[in-house]
């Protein structure tokens, strides 16, 4: 068995030290020894209330299911609570307390219980200190009684502190706090998406009409009229950009299950970059070997998003680096530019549905890109250095690795 004393490094002087907080004197201790005789002869009646108490509560019920254990726990309470009488608080009855904090912590019983119980106990004792001797006997052991008992507090706490337990817990609460919030998460893009494919819905159609409304007017207007061209020009350019924004809000308002195939990066890669608008931009390309499992037309999109970010962020000028390579049973495709870079609080939200730096675009485009991907079973991740440019990478499940 460890010593608990050393583990807690608990030597002369530091009791010493926690007595000489506390107060607690060899007064306190003759006071306590005056009980000592009534505390003994009333013990078994203060326990039986004490489990009356503890069967009260489902919390500290559950603790006691199994049968055949109560008989043999309520004899070391019973001896525990005896020796708060004893006045003796010596090395031994240091571990002694260390040890019976240590058994709740690793039993998992919540802090609360365990002390609240001692708030019980003294209630108890000083019942029958009351009962049996007198009101004036109560206020005189009172506060040595507290002494001990907030000494053993103490102790407990260290033993909850150091056990192990406290971290469990706060481990605990951070895993279903970052599970409530996935969930918000979740609920919120659904409502999103919701909301993005009425409106999409709603818009395409008249949009449809105008552009052929527009169509007709080209044809119909006297083709030299320089002015009227430039406005119609004008009109359909802002239809297409209406168009694409419309793309986007049913895009992410019904991301279908993919179809998964093995297809081989390159091809992926070459396609997107075809149809590009890559001029003043330096292309490199990276990406042979390498093949994904995953749906060719999603992903396909996603690339198609990353570069076209990628080439807007280089203002016409720049490299655009396109690497994939092989990692642990995924392949991770990176999209490299070498624009301004992204500030550190922008990129925390970039992949938040709505939130865009563009003075058009409602700020679904990368958003769509994470749900894609994730619905492909991977993850998108980026990293930026302002003045130096941004990678986005995704990572999905190798092709090979797969096969
Ligand atoms: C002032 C509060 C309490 C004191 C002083 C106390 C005291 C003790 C003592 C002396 C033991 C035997 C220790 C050992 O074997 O190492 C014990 C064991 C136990 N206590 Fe307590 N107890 C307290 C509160 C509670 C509460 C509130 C519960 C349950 C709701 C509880 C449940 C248990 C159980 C289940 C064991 C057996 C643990 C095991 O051996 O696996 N105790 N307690």
């Amino acid at each position: 068995m460890d010593d608990l004393i050393e583990k807690f490094g608990l030597d002369d002087d530091e009791r010493a030290r926690r007595l000489e907080f506390l107060g607690f004197t060899q007064e306190d201790a003759q006071k306590l020894r005056s009980i000592h005789k009534m505390a003994v002869e009333h013990a078994d009646e203060i326990i039986d209330q004490l489990y009356e108490h503890l069967f009260k509560f489902d919390e500290t019920r559950a603790f006691f299911m199994q049968t055949g254990v109560l008989e043999r726990i309520k004899e070391f309470q019973k001896q525990y609570f005896i020796r708060l009488t004893e006045g003796i608080a010596d090395r031994d009855y240091f571990e002694n307390r260390l040890r019976v904090g240590d058994t709740h912590q690793r039993i998992e019983l919540l802090p609360q219980w365990y002390l609240g119980l001692y708030s019980r106990y003294f209630h108890l004792i000083v019942e029958q200190i009351v009962k049996n001797g007198s009101t004036d006997r109560a206020l005189e052991v009172i506060p040595s009684l507290l002494k001990l008992i907030f000494l053993d507090i103490g102790l407990a706490m260290d033993a909850y502190i150091r056990g192990g337990f406290i971290d469990k817990l706060r481990q605990e609460q951070r895993v279903s706090e970052e599970l409530r919030q996935e969930l918000a998460r979740k609920e919120r893009l659904a409502i999103l998406g919701q909301l993005a494919g009425g409106v999409g819905h709603e818009l395409r159609n008249p949009l449809a009409a105008m552009q052929a409304s527009l169509y007709y007017l080209r044809m119909a207007l006297p083709a030299d009229d320089a002015k009227i061209q430039r406005h119609i020009g004008l009109l359909e350019y802002e239809a297409n950009s209406a168009n694409d924004i419309i793309g986007n809000l049913l895009d992410f308002s019904r991301i279908r299950q993919p179809e998964l195939a093995r297809i081989r990066v390159i091809d992926l890669v070459e396609d997107v970059l075809r149809r590009s608008d890559l001029s003043g931009i330096r292309v490199e390309q990276e990406t042979q070997g390498t093949s994904i499992l995953a749906d060719p037309i999603q992903i396909r999109q996603v690339l198609s998003n990353l570069v076209t970010n990628a080439i807007q962020a280089m203002h016409g000028g720049g490299t655009l680096r396109v690497t994939a390579r092989r990692e642990g049973g995924e392949v991770q495709i990176a999209v490299q530019d070498t624009g301004g870079g992204i500030a550190p609080d922008v990129l925390r939200k970039i992949f938040q549905p709505l939130f865009t730096t563009k003075a058009k675009g409602i700020g679904l485009g990368l958003a769509v890109c994470e749900s894609l991907v994730q619905a492909n079973a991977g993850r998108i991740t980026v990293a930026s250095t302002l003045g130096e440019g941004s990678t986005f990478t995704i990572h999905l499940k190798d092709g090979v690795a797969e096969s």
